[in-house]
């Protein structure tokens, strides 16, 4: 008949990996629906026709795994360039390389350290507050680099990410601050890196590029005056992937889980190249953006297609998210894992239905990683589902 055997709700990786793994592997008529008006979830992007920049629309996208199932997947769908992903950052008037190694080091203090010499003196600038407890982020930072380095580069980054000055913010957010002790500025520390050579939304085009795969833009599950919503489709048994946030799922009945987004400003420059790398962040407190994204400047094997006068940059703000906000990147505090573990046992009793992806699980995830997740949770949860398809 015409109804198919799985319904994926969300055209972002997660929902497009089942997809195609269900399509390929069991045969089966998958039909997948998205609120948004395109495929891609939050991976998606658009060329700029003006600069002839591809723009990632929810913000920055670079694959990086080091997980060999996941790379053979991929590399199905797409080939990727070989960019290597490196960050620059603005403090005090001079441009210093991240994440803090022995280059910024030596800029900071204008000095030539080794690395044994850079390391004593680190340990020592650390030592200030050894032995205490950190009572909150500025305190922890404090004892993880010592004062001059985190003050430069972490604390007003980090104020601004949470809106919050970090003598406010729990010491917990931060584990590990990450401090190289060569000049070794490759941000990803992955076996394998690259942006999909023809473009992030081709990849994704190509996964489902499968007749028995079907898609609904503008579709929103919750809307009961559309036939792939929840209501109809619990009551006729059909099997659900579901990658949406789990409080909406449940109607916020034990309240909502805590996000943070990102609001974004386009800026267009009459020159070719502004920053001269894809990514700048500012470390200062007199900039308000966090960081700037050059999308040109991803591609340069692009150059030749590229508008040589002319470049866009979008800055980043970073805020508390509300329920209509875009949900980037989960909150985590402990009242949130305890408020997302009991909606993972609603879950769990809702028979047919598969959560998954970032907003289906709270969890921030890297596209590899969401990729991995959603091969097993095909091979674990979605496939036994599909054991009646011919
Ligand atoms: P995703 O959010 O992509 O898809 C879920 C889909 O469900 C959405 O399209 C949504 O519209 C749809 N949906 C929700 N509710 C619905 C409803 N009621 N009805 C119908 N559809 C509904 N990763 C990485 O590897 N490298 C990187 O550099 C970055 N950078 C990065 C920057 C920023 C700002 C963010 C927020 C994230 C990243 N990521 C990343 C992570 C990456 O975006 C992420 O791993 C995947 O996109 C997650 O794919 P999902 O399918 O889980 O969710």
């Amino acid at each position: 008949g015409d109804t198919p055997d799985l319904v994926v709700v969300g055209a972002g990786l997660f929902g497009l990996t089942v997809a195609q793994q269900a399509a390929e592997r069991a045969g089966a008529r998958v039909h997948i629906i998205d609120v948004r008006d395109h495929i891609g979830g939050n991976a998606y992007s658009y060329m700029d026709e003006e600069t002839g920049a591809e723009i990632h629309k929810y913000g920055a996208h670079l694959f990086h795994t080091s997980n060999r199932r996941v790379w053979d997947y991929v590399n199905r769908f797409t080939s990727f360039t070989g960019y290597v992903h490196r960050v620059y950052a603005t403090h005090d008037g001079e441009v210093y390389p991240l994440p803090i190694n022995l280059g910024t080091i030596n800029q900071f203090f204008h000095a030539h350290y080794t690395p044994a010499e850079a390391r004593q003196l680190i340990e020592q600038q650390a030592g200030e507050l050894a032995g205490t407890d950190p009572a909150n982020l500025n305190d922890k930072g404090i004892q993880l680099i010592g004062r001059p380095l985190y003050e430069a580069f972490i604390k007003n980054y980090t104020g601004k990410q949470w809106q919050t000055d970090p003598a406010e913010l729990p010491a917990s957010i931060i584990k590990r601050l990450p401090v190289r002790f060569t000049y070794d500025n490759r941000y990803f520390k992955d076996t394998w890196e690259g942006l999909p050579a023809d473009g992030y939304t081709a990849w994704m085009e190509r996964m489902i590029a499968d007749p028995r795969i079907t898609v609904s833009l503008g579709v929103d599950f919750f809307d009961e005056s559309q036939p792939y919503n929840k209501k109809a489709l619990r009551a006729a048994g059909v099997p659900i992937v579901y990658t949406g946030p789990i409080d909406r799922y449940f109607d916020y009945a034990l309240g909502d889980l805590k996000w943070r987004t990102v609001d974004f400003k386009e800026v267009r420059y009459d020159e070719g190249d502004h920053f001269g790398c894809p990514v700048m962040n500012f470390s200062d407190a007199d900039v308000p953006y966090t960081r700037a994204i050059e999308f040109k400047n991803f591609n340069p094997e692009r150059r030749e297609r590229q508008n040589p006068n002319r470049t866009v940059v979008w800055e980043e703000y970073s805020r508390f998210a509300g329920r209509d906000d875009e949900p980037y990147y989960p909150i985590n505090t402990d009242a949130d894992k305890a408020l997302y573990a009991r909606y993972a046992e609603l879950a769990a009793a809702e028979h047919g239905v598969v959560f998954g992806g970032r907003l289906g699980t709270y969890q921030y995830y890297d596209m590899h990683q969401v990729i991995d997740t959603a091969l097993k949770a095909y091979d674990d949860q979605v496939m036994p589902l599909l054991a009646h398809v011919a």
